[in-house]
Formats: C-alpha cells, sequence, structure tokens
C-alpha cells in the first residue's frame, strides 16, 4: 500500500497562533497546509514562518482565473519555495498547462469537486454530470495536462485510485479520527483515507482543536502507520 502523509491545515487567523501551533507540531508533522485566510490575513510571512520551522507549505488559495494570470501567481509561488499549490480543475486545461509549462514550479494539486457540495448543490452551479462522474472526468482532465496531484474526498479517492493505479496522486480532506463524533458525515478516518488510496491527508479542526494537538497528530499519525 502507498505510503500516506499528513498535512496540518495552518487554519488560524494570526501568525501567532500558527506558529504557536508549529511548535507543537513540528517534531511529527512535517507538511503544513497554508489556505486563504492566513494567507489574506498575513501574507508570504505564513509561508516564512513555516519554512523558518522547517516544514513544508502547500499553499492552498485555490487559485481559478484566465491561465496568464494564474501562471503568473504560481511563479511567484514556485519563489517562495512551497512544496504544492491548489488550483481548481474547472478552471481547465490551458490554465493547467500554463503552469506546467514553468520551469521551476511547485507540485500543483487540482481541485476535483470540493465536499461541501451535494447532488443539488453541483447541479445548480452548472454541472449536470453527478458528482461522481465529475470528479473522474475533472481528475482526467488534470492528468493529462500537467497535474502533479488530485485532491478529493476520501470517498472518491478509491475509484480514482482504482481507475488510475499508481499513476495518481491523491490529497483528501474530510478527514476525522475515529473518537471524535461531530457533525461531518461524509467523513472518513485516517486509515480509511489510506486505505482508500490517499497520498496525503489534510486534517485542520480535529488538531487544532485538540486540548493537545501534538497528541492529536501523533494519533493520526499512529492511524495511518
Ligand atoms: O475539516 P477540517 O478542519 O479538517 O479541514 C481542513 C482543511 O481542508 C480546511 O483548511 C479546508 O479548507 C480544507 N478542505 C479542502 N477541500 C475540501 C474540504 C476541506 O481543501 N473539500
Amino acid at each position: 500500500m502507498q505510503k500516506t502523509e499528513l498535512i496540518a491545515a495552518l487554519d488560524t487567523d494570526t501568525l501567532k497562533s500558527a506558529e504557536a501551533l508549529i511548535e507543537k507540531l513540528k517534531g511529527s508533522v512535517k507538511y503544513f497546509k497554508i489556505g486563504s485566510v492566513l494567507f489574506t490575513a498575513a501574507g508570504p510571512a505564513a509561508v516564512d514562518l513555516v519554512h523558518r520551522h522547517g516544514g513544508k507549505v502547500f499553499l492552498d488559495l485555490k487559485y481559478h482565473d484566465i491561465p496568464n494570470t494564474v501562471k503568473g501567481a504560481v511563479r511567484h509561488a514556485a519563489a517562495m519555495g512551497v512544496y504544492s499549490v491548489s488550483l481548481h480543475l474547472s478552471g481547465g486545461a490551458e490554465m493547467f498547462k500554463a503552469c506546467a509549462e514553468l520551469e521551476k514550479r511547485p507540485k500543483l494539486w487540482g481541485i476535483t469537486v470540493l465536499t461541501s457540495f451535494d447532488e443539488y448543490g453541483l447541479f445548480r452551479s452548472g454541472y449536470r454530470g453527478g458528482i461522481d462522474k465529475t470528479v473522474k472526468l475533472l481528475a482526467a482532465l488534470g492528468l493529462q495536462n500537467g497535474a502533479d496531484g488530485v485532491v478529493c474526498s476520501p470517498l472518491e479517492a478509491g475509484r480514482l485510485r482504482q481507475q488510475h493505479d499508481g499513476k495518481i496522486t491523491l490529497i483528501t480532506p474530510g478527514i476525522r479520527p475515529a473518537a471524535r463524533g461531530d457533525d461531518q458525515k461524509r467523513a472518513v478516518t485516517p486509515a480509511e483515507a489510506r486505505a482508500a488510496g490517499a497520498n496525503f491527508i489534510v486534517v485542520g479542526r480535529p488538531i487544532i482543536e485538540a486540548k493537545d494537538p501534538a497528541a492529536a497528530a501523533a494519533a493520526i499519525l499512529e492511524d495511518l502507520k
């Protein structure tokens, strides 16, 4: 079975709270996700912060714009030295190709369908094929046009792993450790995501909101073994 790495989401509002979290986790966690909240609040200093602590950055800004604009943004992300960036696969083949052409670039991870969508929500947004088919088509579009990985729900990961075998890198949010019962109905445990074929799992609140974030991360890593 593939190895599955943990990416801890730095979903905090300030550099100070992000640093407090990194300090608790850096002994066991190598990858940190910086999303639009922290990046809008703190900018590239958030990336520097993770690098100063020896971590790798997944810059999750979910780009979706004309090819030239996204290529420019990814060029700046490359200059910051991030490990990976996210782009919406619905941004299209040309957008991915433009970014893939960059000589020095981070890994391009394509977003399929956000797990916040249900069938009706996706239909209302103009996608008429349903979640499964849309995820399948978008993942194929990514693989054909330079995406290095595909972000999807763990519930769709198994099928993509079967379809593309070892040729696809899968990144899955929507993870809930077994012990935590909350309102996330479609979430799976770290071990289930690994069994479905995830190469990376993204975990936010179960670590951030834990009384002991380091222990929460350790339990997740244990579950991934
Ligand atoms: O739910 P949790 O707090 O674990 O979410 C972790 C991160 O995963 C959040 O930063 C969220 O932006 C991201 N996410 C995502 N795609 C999804 C669901 C969550 O990128 N479909």
